[in-house]
């Protein structure tokens, strides 16, 4: 048996996000988000047409909610501020309601020993500025940069971690390649010119939060998915996984921690004559505002092998410089199809770590969803979740063995805390460490939330 000890002030706890847990009521003065128009207008998309309105009302049910975290023992907790609440038109006026819900929410954690690190956007575009192109529109990116001021000045004296966005490459593949996110294009030009201005907006904020001189630290919250090639020693299947890392990883990445774009991704894009629009002074901002600390999103890792299938789309894609490979002795979630491969959590911590100048860092999200979890419910009423304390479990070892290895990561959060709305997916698949009976609304601690709650005690735990 070995102990597995975690450094000292090691951030235990647990993400969420704005738009999937505060849900909606009539005077809030929140504006709409994409969300709210897309379910408004096509709810056949989400899973059983459920929509982001209610989500686990978190705006009504906070203090409740934050008594929870404190029963399990966070010292910390990631969530967002949703701009369209903030700002409901995008820019301009401030719901002042927004400022007083945000402010009681911060000091309810901070008043339970609970750090809030707050994110500024989790795939929730103000309609407003949607209907203006969103992140195709250059006036976006400073309407972000305003945007994100704005919070360090209304919030700087209660929040100490910020991050600009969550998996920026998400609004990317998801509502310009794959259509699983408003505007649900299939355009990769389109798709390049909103990850151009998203990695911008992310370093003007980071500018202004120097600016503003505030004390704490920021960063951003990537997901990073490590990837192999097919072959190890096949030159054409590593220059395969290469590529898919620039376009899926490193296209983030490199701008957040380097200040510079992948050399390989630029020689593509020139190829496909679709570099996108810039100004003189761009590259010089994000060259000097990259970040204090990464937020590492760990689900799955990306298996690749060099192209060989017929093209598909009769537009350029990601895929035609790659094939996607499938391991046959993949272990994987049936519930969401991701493959679960501990390792990866490993590989990208020693990535970071030889790869980036050892960022501080630490895990912002890895969690599995599981469907139907009412299935595991005991004669006490709690479900015994046995499947996420070992998934939780397999993955810690590893990132405490990085640790062990020199890697600055700080800290490990699980998606999520109480069972939230997942985009599409809405409830299909329940991450949290806390049951929500979505009839009665009734929260009910998980067994993998007692457990984490010895693992916070013992800041690690006997293997
Ligand atoms: C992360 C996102 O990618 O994965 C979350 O930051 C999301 O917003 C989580 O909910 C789980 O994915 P999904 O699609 O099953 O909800």
């Amino acid at each position: 048996m070995t102990n597995l000890h975690f450094p000292k002030d090691f951030w235990w706890g647990a993400a969420a996000s704005g738009p999937q847990t505060e849900g909606r009521t009539a005077d809030d003065g929140k504006g709409d988000s994409i969300w709210d128009y897309w379910y408004a207008t096509e709810p056949e998309r989400f899973y059983q047409k459920r929509g982001p309105k209610d989500t686990v009302q978190l705006l009504q049910r906070y203090p409740e909610d934050v008594a929870l975290m404190k029963e399990i023992g966070f010292n910390s907790f990631r969530t967002s501020i949703q701009w369209s609440r903030l700002l409901p038109e995008g820019r301009g006026a401030v719901n002042q309601q927004a400022v007083a819900f945000y402010r009681e929410y911060f000091a309810t954690l901070i008043e339970n020993g609970i750090e809030p690190f707050i994110n500024l956007y989790h795939f929730d575009m103000p309609m407003a500025l949607q209907k203006e192109g969103g992140w195709l529109n250059r006036e976006t990116v400073t309407a972000f940069a305003d945007y994100a001021a704005l919070c360090f000045e209304l919030f700087g004296d209660q929040v100490r971690h910020w991050f600009t966005q969550n998996e920026p490459i998400v609004p990317v593949e998801m509502g310009y390649l794959y259509q699983q996110h408003y505007p649900a294009e299939i355009n990769l030009a389109h798709a390049v010119q909103v990850g151009y201005h998203e990695a911008l907006a992310s370093a003007l904020a980071i500018q202004r939060f120097r600016q503003s001189q505030q004390s704490g630290e920021i960063g951003i919250i990537l997901n990073l998915t490590p990837t192999y090639p097919k072959d190890p020693n096949d030159e054409k299947d590593g220059q395969a996984a290469q590529l898919a890392d620039a376009f899926f990883n490193r296209s983030f990445l490199d701008p957040a921690v380097k200040g510079t774009f992948p050399e390989e991704l630029i020689t593509v894009l020139n190829e496909l004559a679709i570099m996108p629009e810039t100004r003189a002074e761009d590259l010089q901002i994000i060259k000097e505002n990259t970040v204090d600390l990464l937020g590492v999103n760990y689900y799955q890792p990306r298996r690749v092998q060099q192209k060989r299938s017929a093209k598909t789309a009769d537009t350029p894609m990601p895929e035609d410089y790659f094939d996607v490979y499938d391991w046959p002795e993949k272990k994987i979630n049936p519930h969401r199809g991701w493959e679960i491969y501990e390792r990866g959590i490993y590989d990208t911590l020693i990535n970071l770590r030889d790869n980036y100048g050892n960022i501080p860092c630490y895990i912002s999200e890895n969690g599995m969803g599981v469907e139907d979890e009412t299935r595991f419910i005991d004669a006490s009423g709690q479900i015994q979740d046995e499947y996420r304390i070992t998934f939780i479990k397999d993955h810690l070892r590893y990132v405490h063995q990085a640790i062990q290895e020199g890697s600055r990561c700080r800290g490990y959060h699980m998606w999520t805390c109480m069972d939230n709305w997942s985009w599409l997916n809405e409830f299909k698949n329940r991450y949290g460490f806390i049951a929500v009976d979505l009839a009665t609304q009734k929260r009910t601690i998980k067994k993998s939330g007692e457990w984490f709650r010895e693992v916070i005690q013992q800041n690690g735990f006997v293997d």
